[in-house]
């Protein structure tokens, strides 16, 4: 096992997350992993783009590889709580898509 049992990356530096309010998002998980004093466990990053904009605020969990858009704080509350937490993914929040960059245009 790596340093951390789980590493969170949020978009919060891509042109298009950051008009999403991903600092939200990034603070939401950020706040509720040290309220928890999971810190030793769960590292949560910023990140660039992760090549989905248009679908954010974009987040990933690793190492299940877990993608989650459109993550506003309350879908943000929930990550913590149900994956960061208790250690289940949230299916109703995961981002499907195919493999590679899905940036959608520009409008
Ligand atoms: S700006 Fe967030 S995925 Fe590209």
């Amino acid at each position: 096992m790596g340093q951390y049992a789980r590493h969170v990356f949020v978009c919060t530096s891509g042109k298009t997350c950051t008009t999403q309010d991903s600092a939200t998002t990034f603070q939401v998980l950020k706040d509720r992993v040290r309220d928890a004093a999971l810190g030793p466990h769960v590292r949560v990053n910023h990140s660039g783009c992760l090549g989905q904009c248009g679908h954010g605020p974009m987040v990933v969990v690793y190492p299940e590889d877990v993608w989650y858009d459109g993550v506003d704080a309350a879908a943000a509350e929930r990550i913590f709580a149900e994956h960061l937490r208790d250690g289940t993914p949230v299916e109703s929040l995961r981002y499907v898509a195919p493999p590679g960059d899905n940036k959608l245009p520009k409008t």
